[in-house]
């Protein structure tokens, strides 16, 4: 027995991640699991499980990996709540909203933000999520972009620069001029605190020639590739993030068959954000088309104040069941390994030996019950790092 060891014990259905064909969800019923160190130390039958300082009993439930969300934009200010009220009178989304939060952002406090990032982190881990990817991309100043990724940085390994959200309204003549300082100082500005660079590559925003160069300067400044891609119509995004080696394209609402057999013969990650589609009342991503392709598919929420203002990730499963013709096990995966594969993470998004200890303990039997019962808080008690949360 270790000290600080603590056993989950009787847990009627585990899902460890562990990708045994035909079961991608590698259940084990019955079953317990040991955390040491904040690792997952052993999994087995309930029969044979170890002593241990302290433990859980799971009274039958299910167990899940904490979900793994890698796309969230929580660095901002204000609310866009009449916006959303205006889609759902008919107004279309286009993404001018995204000027009205960079407004707020850039005349709210550090302490502010912390403080909104902190809300909406802590929203999160209530509703199963462990791993949160974090963006910039609502100062588009190099202060404000450079703020926005420190605070990020407090609460995540995962922060992505997204200075190339859309071109600022003091640039609005001179997009050009606006990429020379996304990819000059304010990449530098950046660069210290973010992981991967982001560009929202759509009409109205980045075309294709920009994203790559903006895309080859964050990649020289050592970091990691994801994009915006195909969220309001069909476009080049997929594609160049493709071509480029891009961990994650997001979004592909509107994909050719080109865009499905380009990222089927990639290592490249769809991340689908039906969140999105939801509140800007548009038509869902096809799941079911890219995972019949053999492309791996990962869930987020696009957690942010226009388009898709919500951190649940249960939410998101059961819209990709309902809605985008996932069954539950696809959907339990892509919200946790799927999430993990797009941030390139092995340590996160399944529990087997050696994987960080986050877990779900649900107040329910099986996963099937997240998209079964929609809309119901079924996380009884979350572990971050093997700490009850
Ligand atoms: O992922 N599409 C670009 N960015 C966000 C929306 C941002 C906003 O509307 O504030 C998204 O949907
Ligand atoms: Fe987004």
């Amino acid at each position: 027995m270790t000290r600080g060891s603590l056993l989950v014990d009787h847990i009627g259905e585990l899902v460890t991640n562990d990708g045994r064909d035909g079961d991608p969800l590698g259940i084990r019923r019955d079953a317990a699991l040991l955390v040491e160190d904040g690792q997952v130390a052993w999994i087995g039958s309930a029969r044979y499980a170890p002593a241990a300082d302290r433990r859980i009993d799971a009274g039958g439930a299910a167990v899940l990996p904490g979900f793994v969300d890698s796309h969230a934009h929580l660095v901002f200010a204000g609310d866009r709540a009449a916006e959303f009220a205006a889609r759902m009178a008919g107004e279309p989304y286009t993404g001018g909203g995204i000027r009205t939060t960079v407004g707020a952002t850039r005349a709210a406090s550090d302490g502010d933000l912390r403080a909104t990032v902190g809300r909406l982190r802590a929203e999160m881990l209530r509703q199963g999520t462990t791993t949160v990817e974090i963006k910039s991309g609502y100062g588009l100043t190099v202060a404000d972009e450079a703020r926005s990724l420190r605070i990020a940085a407090e609460f995540t390994e995962d922060t992505t620069f997204l200075g190339a959200h859309v071109v600022p309204a003091e640039y609005a003549d001179r997009p050009d001029d606006y990429v020379g300082m996304v990819c000059g100082p304010m990449l530098a500005a950046a660069a210290p605190y973010a992981r991967w660079i982001d560009v929202f590559c759509e009409r109205g925003a980045f075309d294709a020639d920009h994203a790559r160069a903006i895309l080859a300067c964050g990649q020289a400044a050592g970091l990691g590739l994801r994009l915006h891609a195909n969220q309001l119509g069909p476009g080049p995004g997929v594609r160049l993030g493709v071509e480029l080696g891009a961990a994650s394209v997001d979004h592909c609402t509107h994909l050719t068959d080109a865009d499905v057999d380009a990222l089927a013969g990639s290592e490249t990650v769809a991340t689908l954000l039906p969140g999105a589609e939801f509140s800007t009342r548009s038509p869902y991503p096809d799941a079911r088309r890219l995972l019949d392709a053999g492309v791996t598919v990962a869930l987020a929420t696009d957690c942010n104040p226009g388009s898709s203002y919500t951190s649940s990730m249960p939410f998101c499963v059961a819209l990709a069941v309902r809605e985008m013709r996932m069954t539950p096990a696809e959907a339990v995966w892509a919200a946790t390994a799927g999430g993990a594969a797009a941030l390139r993470r092995t340590d996160v998004g399944r529990l087997t030996p050696g994987a960080r200890a986050d877990l779900i303990i649900l107040d329910a039997p099986s996963h099937l019950h997240l998209a079964y019962r929609p809309g119901v808080p079924l996380i009884r008690q979350v572990l971050h790092n093997g700490v009850p949360r």
